[in-house]
């Protein structure tokens, strides 16, 4: 049997899909009901009947910060696909994200080697990828640098070397760093802001870009590294290299409004994360951008995808086709 954390998430959710629908049997971690409902509407995107398909998977209440709990889900697993975390880039959430990215992340290395686990697949993120010297590509094999770092990628870093300290200790896993993930479903975070940017006509966009992926291709390759033979790797998902620019020129027709068309300036962004932060600081206001963020638009990492397609002959579905899906799905 095949345990699932974050099975509520974007990348969860479409993994959960992908597993029951071919035929496996599935565990999932939720933490309320509620979220519940997430995971049947993005079902629902792809299924005329979803409630059937959700029944098909065994769900178990738990935290991953909370063993007891995590104890029990263990329990008859062969696989573990470990994609729950927190995602901010506010600097106030630093305790939270180390107590669930990392913490949690110890607590299911643990676990695997309790348990026996045949092999464990950790989401990880470019944001844990080191940055690159001037001019060149961006490896997995970079060095890292916790200088300009965000929280969030301190964090996802951090959660590798526990990831790693169980390698050591016997454990097969793998590691999938993915760039930012365009899928269905959740409008407000993550690639589901842009298309609510993006639809509400707005006139500016954010300097440089990063790289860009389809959810579909996160659980392909997920499920690919998972059934091969390779262990103790890490492997970048990076479909497109884009600047925001060019992201936003693909959404905006397809949302049937006008793409942002003025560029943020460096000035304005530094005078905006001061103010971000005053703001924060006086009214504890979550953080939009934070210093390291706002520093991190000053340069656009290139990632190369090669390792992956040179491992195993991965091959990238079409991302244009995606978030002309994620838009009918928007506007619906
Ligand atoms: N989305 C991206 O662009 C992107 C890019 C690179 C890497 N990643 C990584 O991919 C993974 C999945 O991301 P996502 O986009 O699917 O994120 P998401 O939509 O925010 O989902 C996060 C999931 O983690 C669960 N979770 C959070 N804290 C938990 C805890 N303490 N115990 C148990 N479950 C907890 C959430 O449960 P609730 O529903 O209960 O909140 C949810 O199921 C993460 O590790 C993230 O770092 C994401």
């Amino acid at each position: 049997m095949i345990l699932v954390t974050g099975g509520t998430g974007l990348i969860g959710s479409h993994l959960l899909y992908h597993l029951v629908n071919s035929g496996q049997q599935v565990r999932s971690i939720y933490r309320t009901k509620d979220s519940l409902q997430k995971v049947a509407k993005v079902f629902g995107y792809y299924a005329d009947q979803p409630t059937p398909l959700m029944d098909k998977i065994e769900w178990v209440e738990g935290d991953i910060t909370d063993i007891g709990e995590l104890t029990q889900a263990f329990e008859g697993i062969d696989l573990v696909y470990h994609c729950a975390a927190l995602i901010s880039f506010d600097p106030k959430d630093f305790k939270k994200l180390e107590k669930i990215n990392v913490e949690g992340t110890a607590n299911i290395v643990n676990l695997c080697l309790k348990f026996g686990i045949q092999k464990l697949c950790y989401v990880s993120s470019i944001a844990a990828i080191g940055p690159s010297v001037k001019g060149k590509v961006a490896n997995e094999e970079n060095d890292w640098n916790e200088t300009n770092a965000s929280v969030y990628g301190l964090t996802k870093y951090n959660a590798e070397l526990e990831v790693w300290r169980g390698s050591q200790e016997g454990l097969s896993v793998v590691i999938v760093n993915p760039g930012v993930v365009i899928g269905p479903g959740f409008w407000k975070s993550g690639s589901g802001s842009f298309f609510t940017y993006a639809a509400k006509g707005k006139k500016h966009f954010i300097p440089s870009g990063t790289g860009f992926v389809t959810v579909d291709d996160v659980v392909k390759a997920m499920v690919t590294v998972m059934e091969s033979a390779i262990r103790s790797e890490r492997f970048i998902l990076v479909d497109q290299n884009w600047t925001y620019e060019q992201l936003f020129q693909k959404i905006a027709p397809k949302l049937g409004v006008a793409p942002p068309t003025k560029k943020l300036s460096y000035l304005s962004l530094e005078v905006f994360w001061r103010l971000d932060w005053l703001r924060s600081t006086l009214f504890g206001k979550r953080r939009r951008l934070s210093k390291a963020t706002a520093k991190g638009l000053y340069h656009q990492e290139i990632y190369d995808n090669s390792k992956l397609k040179d491992a195993l002959g991965f091959k990238y579905g079409d991302l244009e086709a995606t978030l002309g899906f994620c838009c009918s799905k928007f506007r619906d």
